[in-house]
């Protein structure tokens, strides 16, 4: 039994704030400084009180719609986020209750930019087993909830959204291979190292980053797990039609398409869209080429995440 891709949805809250607006604000940055090194021009940020589960809510509906099926079919729930509504219970628990779904296995994945890429490699594995055969994994973020928005190094680089796919049990293969690692000696260069203590928050809250250092263990690593896919899968990397990667940066994106020899044009970009969503991106991503007509079906398209951790993993599929 293999699974597939039937349904794919998305969502982003409000209207887009460019870099003019985030200046506007008070924040000491400017377009040209945000473009030239991130590529970055507009982000969506999600109101006050509008949280994962709602992003979530809205991206899911639209998969199910796609796959034509009801929230009550689903019998796995995996939600990908690091800005859950609450420490517990999980987002994906205050999903399927918005949903209306009642039974389905669900939990939450942690692993930050990588969480969609891990949440759709661990569905594939329930589906494979045969134990479920209908899942719902969605990478949903409010970014905008552990920026410092007086650091203006990494407070212009996030946005808020969701994004979602309906997986299911198929006999054709639509999940060729997959890949996902982590190395936790590099915790230290992409980190929130708060938590909470006695109702006190002890450490600190905020998105903490070492862009450089970021920026080099990325390229890397999702130019090397993008190979490791392509040789579980017997294909060569000048077969993939479509290149994912995470949306953190133009200049990311830019790199690792060299690296791995393909034209930049075989690349999904958003990031300029979008800004970085985290776990949402690479949903987000998908959604819009399918919907813009440039991903068709039979073709073979490669998602990547690179996150904090850190972690760092690829799903090559047909769609
Ligand atoms: N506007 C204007 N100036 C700024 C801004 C800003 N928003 N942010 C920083 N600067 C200034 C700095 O203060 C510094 O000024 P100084 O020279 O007077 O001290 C100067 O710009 C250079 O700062 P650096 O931090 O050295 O800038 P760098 O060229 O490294 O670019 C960036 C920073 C864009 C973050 C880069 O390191 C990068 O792209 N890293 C990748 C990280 C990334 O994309 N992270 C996303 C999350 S990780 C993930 O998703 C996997």
């Amino acid at each position: 039994m293999y699974s597939r891709i039937t349904g794919i949805g998305s969502f982003l809250p409000g209207e887009p704030v460019s870099n003019g607006d985030l200046a506007r604000r008070g924040i000491e940055t400017s377009d040209e400084w945000i473009v030239s090194r991130t590529g970055i021009r507009f982000r969506h940020l999600a109101e006050n009180g509008e949280n994962a589960s709602d992003l979530a809510l809205q991206a899911s509906r639209r998969a199910l719609a796609k796959a034509g099926l009801e929230a009550s079919d689903i019998d796995l729930i995996i939600v990908a986020t690091s800005t859950p509504d609450f420490i517990f219970p999980s987002t994906a628990c205050l999903l399927q209750s918005k949903l209306g779904n009642q039974g389905a296995t669900a939990f939450d994945v942690q692993a930050v930019c990588s969480g969609f890429v891990y949440g759709l490699t661990i569905a594939e594995k329930f589906i494979r087993s045969g134990s479920h055969r209908r899942a719902l994994v969605v990478g949903a973020e409010v970014f905008s909830r552990i920026l410092d928005w007086s650091d203006r190094g990494t407070c212009v680089l996030f946005g808020d959204g969701a994004g979602a796919v309906v997986l299911e049990a198929s006999e054709k293969p639509g999940i060729l291979a997959t890949a996902l690692h982590a190395d936790g000696a590099h915790h230290g260069i992409l980190s929130v190292p708060g938590s909470i203590c006695g109702g006190q928050v002890t450490g600190d809250p905020f998105l903490r980053m070492d862009g450089q250092a970021v920026f080099k263990f990325a390229v890397r690593v999702l130019a090397e797990v993008a190979n490791e896919c392509c040789q579980a899968a017997g294909i060569a990397p000048s077969e993939i039609d479509w290149l994912i990667p995470h949306q953190a940066n133009v200049r990311i994106l830019e790199a690792t398409a060299k690296r791995m020899k393909l034209p930049i044009d075989k690349v999904i970009v958003t990031v300029d869209r979008h800004g970085n969503t985290s776990a949402a991106s690479v949903p987000l991503a998908l959604d819009e080429a399918v919907r813009d007509g440039r991903i068709r079906a039979g073709q073979k398209v490669m998602l990547e995440g690179v996150g904090g951790g850190f972690t760092w993993g690829a799903v090559l599929l047909e769609i």
